[in-house]
């Protein structure tokens, strides 16, 4: 049974998503010519707990700009959304946005997040459902990424459909899946639908490289943090300290890139599986795409909507985006 009463919210759907598996991911992308680790595994317990300190350094603009954002352009947003929304998030972090824009909206009437992860996404549903008792909440378990249909009866209801995706997650994907992601949300929020998407900008080199290299160290301690994780699950015997935290903006590509440089030559086994280290060679573990307003209004337009709206805080450190399906 997909469908599950869960106490405290009105709807719970577990499309029971396929868990990627940590091993095998680690072994092929070590094995890889240029060695890589998704981004998705930064956040174990401690990755988790990290990257809500990062979002707290005065480096990283991101969380604190969108969140004043979503505050200021409520009267604005609320005049073209219309009343009675039926808000659809993209993974539940931290729910500092998404409380954000359910106290600067009058009237939602729904509230649904997707999450990969069971029992975070019930803790949180849990808590806005106490919160705002006026809202119908709930949760669907599922790898947001995939196809996602919302046609049950008592799931998101199909008129007013509002897709929410903040924090620039869009920009952790390469400009191709990014669309493939994009295409997805268009259909699983239906010919009405509309998305709110929190998009980083392209600026200053230095500004971004500071905002990935904070000085208390937390972005460097966030990106170890998988060596630690890959040495301790993965049972691999290497010494974290001979990796050193690398984080740039390359301008070609319009994206940071955080690696884990290898202070010196080095192999380390997993699994029965040797992978050798030059010194200096690196493992690319996050990508972060910075977009101007045109690309990433292209990217609507190629991905099933259309631009409704988009807003920016003064300085342009970060732009929220409202998109119709077409
Ligand atoms: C989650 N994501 C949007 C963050 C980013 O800015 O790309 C992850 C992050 N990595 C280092 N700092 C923050």
């Amino acid at each position: 049974m997909l469908e599950q009463n869960i106490e405290g919210i009105d709807f719970f759907l577990d499309l029971q998503p396929k868990l990627e598996n940590f091993k095998d991911a680690v072994i092929q992308g070590l094995g890889h010519d240029r060695k890589y680790v998704p981004p998705k595994f930064f956040y174990d317990t401690e990755g988790s707990e990290l990257f809500d300190q990062i979002c707290e350094t005065q480096e990283y603009y991101v969380t604190r700009t969108e969140i004043a954002l979503i505050s200021a352009i409520g009267s604005d947003l609320q005049s073209l959304i219309g009343l009675n929304s039926s808000i659809i998030e993209y993974g539940c972090g931290s729910s500092l946005k998404i409380r954000a824009l359910l106290s600067t909206l009058i009237s939602p009437s729904e509230y649904f997040a997707i999450d990969i992860s069971k029992s975070h996404l019930i803790k949180t549903v849990r808590e806005i459902a106490k919160d705002y008792p006026s809202l119908r909440v709930g949760g669907v378990c599922a790898d947001f990424s995939e196809k996602i249909v919302l046609d049950q009866p008592k799931g998101p209801s199909l008129i007013n459909r509002l897709g929410f995706f903040p924090g620039s997650t869009i920009g952790n994907q390469t400009p191709d899946l990014a669309r493939i992601l994009l295409e997805r949300m268009s259909a699983t929020l239906g010919s009405n639908g509309q998305l709110l998407i929190g998009v980083d900008t392209k600026k200053d080199a230095d500004l971004l490289n500071q905002a990935y290299n904070d000085k208390l160290g937390y972005t460097a301690k966030f990106n170890l943090n998988l060596l630690t994780r890959i040495k301790r699950e993965l049972q691999a015997d290497f010494d974290v300290t001979n990796f050193e935290h690398r984080a740039f903006y390359n301008e070609n590509e319009g994206r940071i890139e955080m690696h884990l440089n290898s202070k010196e030559a080095q192999d380390i086994v997993i699994d029965d599986v040797k992978f050798s280290f030059k010194k200096g060679e690196s493992i690319h573990t996050e990508s972060s795409y910075k977009y101007t307003e045109g690309e990433f209004s292209n990217l609507l337009s190629q991905s099933g909507f259309s631009l409704v709206k988009s807003w920016s805080d003064p300085a342009e450190l970060f732009r929220i985006y409202l998109a119709k399906v077409k």
